[in-house]
């Protein structure tokens, strides 16, 4: 890490102590890795409110195997839409339903509209899209070392 600045920060007792048990619970080594995580969070959330943000995206949909021409209709929309989609994954749960999980990249807003307009389909039933913001610079990188 670099550029790294140190800041005291008060906090009633109480408050420190839920904090203390809160981060323990999740398994953090100190308070500041949980603050800077904390802090990355925040900003996240606040960064995918605009629409022209940088962001990565999971949805999971659940699916009635049985509906007629649904597969392919999701697959279509899909392969429209291949510049945003990084990956997907099909898992048949049951007799009945599928499980897709569909990893995208793009503007905040055009992953909302491709998420509104798959989770809409009729015959998917559950449907959730968990989204991060991500800087718009990042260069690939490798996990070598
Ligand atoms: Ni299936």
């Amino acid at each position: 890490m670099s550029n790294i600045e140190r800041i005291g920060i008060s906090v009633e007792s109480n408050l420190l102590e839920q904090f203390d048990a809160f981060i323990a619970g999740k398994g953090y080594p100190n308070r500041s890795e949980a603050i800077r995580d904390l802090i990355r969070s925040a900003l996240s959330r606040q960064q995918i409110q605009n629409p022209d943000s940088c962001a990565v995206a999971g949805i999971f949909l659940v699916y009635d195997h049985h509906t007629a021409g649904l597969n392919q209709k999701l697959n279509d929309m899909q392969h429209s839409q291949f510049y945003h989609v990084i990956a997907s994954t099909h898992v048949h749960l049951d007799h009945h339903n599928c499980l897709e999980v569909i990893i995208l990249k793009g503007k905040t807003g055009e992953i909302q509209k491709l998420a509104d307009s798959l989770t809409s389909v009729k015959g998917v039933k559950i449907s959730t899209v968990n989204m991060m913001a991500v800087q718009p610079e990042g260069h690939p990188h490798s996990h070598g070392d």
